[in-house]
């Protein structure tokens, strides 16, 4: 009986373990390894995508929702994954194409495209390769961090979030959250 309880209690502990695991991952630095794959869905985006959704996610066909505004990424994943899977109007169906992890990959690509753009421009010159995890104090959605009226600071090496609107910084840090995850 004894051994009971605390067998319990190990896997209670173990489970909070692996939460608090879970929960340091989500904001691990971005490192080669994730920016790889973001290179590499760049290219397939371009390959597959950009002709009716535009390179900057603009759409160049009536009706194509406009990533760059990030149109559409209020849906959750996994009805988004349903759409390009099956494919819609004239949205193709990508599940002969792409595997589960690629088109996880390409979501993860799409719902970043606002904030790839703001990094190339503002990060990319001192984070090539590296950007260390994120503070705990930045607002945990979007919408919070825009509504937001405090002071955001993202970057100790520099004073990036006095020149960025916080629209860009709303959107840098989606992309980063993405990289980060
Ligand atoms: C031939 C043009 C075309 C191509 C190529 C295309 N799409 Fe689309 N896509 C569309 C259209 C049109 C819609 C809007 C569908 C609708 O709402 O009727 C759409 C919608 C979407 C949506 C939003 C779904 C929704 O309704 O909320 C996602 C996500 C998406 N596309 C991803 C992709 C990805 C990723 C690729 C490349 C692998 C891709 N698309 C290639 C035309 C295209
Ligand atoms: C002039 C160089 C420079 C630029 C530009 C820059 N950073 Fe940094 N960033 C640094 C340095 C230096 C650090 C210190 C930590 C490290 O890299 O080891 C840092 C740290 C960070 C961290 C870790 C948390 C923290 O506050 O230390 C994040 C997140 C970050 N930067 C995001 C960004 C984003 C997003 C942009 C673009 C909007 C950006 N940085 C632009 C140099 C820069």
């Amino acid at each position: 009986m004894i051994s009971a309880v605390s067998g319990f209690k190990a896997m209670f502990a173990t489970a909070l373990m692996v939460g608090v695991a879970t929960c340091l991952a989500e904001t691990g630095d971005a490192t080669q390894e994730d920016f790889d794959v973001f290179e590499t869905m760049r290219d397939t985006y371009s390959e597959n995508c950009a002709m009716c959704h535009g390179f900057d996610g603009i759409p160049m066909l009536a009706g194509v929702p406009n990533f760059s505004k990030g149109e559409r990424m209020e849906k959750s994943d996994e009805e988004l994954l349903v759409i390009m899977k099956d494919g819609k109007g004239l949205m193709p169906a990508w599940k002969d194409i792409f595997d589960g992890e690629r088109q996880n990959q390409l979501l993860d690509y799409v719902r970043a495209m606002p904030g790839d753009q703001v990094f190339s421009a503002r990060c990319l010159e001192c984070h090539e390769n590296r950007v260390p995890a994120l503070s705990h104090q930045i607002p945990k959605t979007k919408t919070a961090l825009l509504e937001s009226k405090e002071d955001i600071e993202i970057c100790t090496g520099n004073d990036i979030e006095t020149v960025i609107s916080r629209q860009e910084l709303a959107d840098v840090v989606t992309y980063l959250r993405i990289l980060q995850k």
